[in-house]
């Protein structure tokens, strides 16, 4: 491991009065395109393999290994498209908001480097409806980017123009997942598509479509610029390169601040995020609520992309760290987290809609004092039916669901039960069952 300093956050200063939008002309006296530059001199299947040996993994949630899935394309078969991911919607991330916000034109040169390696014709930023400012943002880099030839030229040796368009999105979490945002993208209702066929075969409009992260794609201009190897210095041997971390909740100095993957929570908290406020530290959530929580034993975990092996939670998710003191009621947290996917589960999967219903239900009543003492069985047989299967859901929400509340019942159990047992003392077990 060794991390020497910022890279894809190196144009956005610690201090906040010093930040500022970089526009085009910043952007180039700072070293901007020169990677794309650089590319275009290559060969497209030379910039796959640079960024397959980098072990750059996907920064959106899944964690899959980028150049991988670039050669998922199916050869010969055009037109292909990019669908970039901006879709930030899961609870606790806002790291992607924070690179566009100062800095669009990172992403507009790894969009360009993407769509030249794989030959793409079209690229479609899909943002989140309510990131209306980074949507405008956006929207003038890419007059400039067009301005400049960045965009709507024709990749070298090919008879294929290069566009990009920014598509805004409606408000909807569901449409985060690769598949919603395809149909969303074509103007249907976000309902994640049954795979196969994957998008690498027939994504967009039916077309061969590799969908990637914003911060995935902002790691390609540093990586065609210094190598595979460098990106490899920092980092674990699974989990290479730098990463965004958004630190929220209970601490002192919340924001997003850039490391190297392998970075144990308790530094994150510690060096960058001020500490923890009002309280000790009890419990966090690695990536944004659908990793399931850490317990109080594991302030001190890794963040990279095997923390769901060696701590017990789905994965490292977005990397969105919500860290909770002593004094935080955590059955609440559970209720807070279960009622989001119950509104944002899209309904198709019975085991989906019908089972983060009836977590809601039951952590409501637990909240308001009606907690039933088998409640506490109840809720862990629904993690079982929603998660113990794979395949019986079409997409991961349900599985997210799965992870937050069996990890808050396995780490904090007595928070739980004893709600339920205080019920009992009183002697009115079950009155406002739902
Ligand atoms: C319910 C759900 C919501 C998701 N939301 C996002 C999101 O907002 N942004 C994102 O990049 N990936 C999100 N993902 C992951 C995407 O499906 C996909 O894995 C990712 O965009 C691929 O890009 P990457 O390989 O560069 O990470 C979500 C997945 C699920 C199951
Ligand atoms: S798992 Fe849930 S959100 Fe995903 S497709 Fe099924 S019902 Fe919709």
């Amino acid at each position: 491991m060794a991390y020497a300093g910022p890279v894809l956050l190196k144009r956005i200063p610690d201090d906040p009065a010093q930040r500022k939008l970089y526009r085009y002309a910043d952007y180039i006296a700072t070293g901007g395109y020169a990677s794309l530059k650089k590319v275009l001199a290559m060969l497209p299947e030379d910039v796959i393999k640079l960024v397959v040996d980098s072990g750059l993994r996907g920064r959106g949630g899944a964690g899959f290994p980028c150049g991988t899935k670039w050669t998922f394309l199916p050869k010969d078969l055009f037109p292909r498209y990019l669908a970039v991911n901006f879709d930030e919607s899961e609870p606790g991330t806002f790291k992607d908001r924070y690179l566009i916000d100062h800095d669009p034109h990172i992403l507009l040169e790894g969009i360009a480097i993407a769509a030249f390696a794989n030959k793409i014709s079209t690229s479609y930023i899909y943002i989140r409806g309510e990131y209306h400012h980074e949507a405008k943002l956006l929207e003038a880099a890419l007059a400039e980017a067009y301005e400049h030839g960045i965009f709507g030229q024709k990749h070298p040796g090919t008879d294929i123009v290069s566009h990009c368009y920014v598509h805004r999105g409606a408000g909807a979490y569901i449409c985060g997942e690769e598949t919603g945002l395809l149909e969303s993208l074509e103007g249907k209702r976000g309902w994640p598509r049954i795979k196969p066929p994957f998008p690498a075969v027939a994504g967009a409009f039916a077309k061969p479509t590799i969908i990637n992260n914003v911060e995935t794609l902002a790691c390609l201009p540093a990586i065609v610029e210094h190598g595979a190897a460098w990106f490899k210095t920092m980092g674990t041997p699974s989990s290479s390169g730098p990463k965004l971390f958004g630190v929220s909740g209970h601490v002192n100095k919340p924001g997003v601040f850039e490391e190297e993957l392998g970075i144990k929570m308790s530094t994150l908290i510690e060096k960058y995020a001020g500490g923890v406020k009002g309280g000790k530290y009890r419990a966090a959530i690695p990536g944004g609520v659908s990793m399931g929580v850490l317990g109080t034993d594991q302030y001190n975990a890794e963040l990279d992309f095997d923390i769901g092996r060696k701590y017990n939670v789905l994965g490292l998710g977005t990397a969105g760290v919500i860290v909770m003191n002593d004094k935080t009621d955590l059955v609440v947290m559970l209720r807070n987290i279960v009622r989001f996917f119950a509104h944002e589960s899209c309904g198709q999967c019975t085991p989906c809609r019908e089972g983060t219903a009836w977590m809601h239900k039951i952590l409501n009543r637990i909240v308001d004092g009606f907690g039933q003492p088998q409640d506490f069985d109840m809720l862990a047989e629904l993690c079982l039916t929603m998660g113990a299967m794979p395949g019986t859901t079409i997409c991961g929400l349900a599985d997210g669901a799965n992870w937050a509340v069996k990890t808050f019942l396995q780490k904090f159990p007595e928070d739980f039960k004893s709600r339920l047992k205080s019920r009992q003392v009183q002697g009115v077990a079950g009155a406002g069952v739902a």
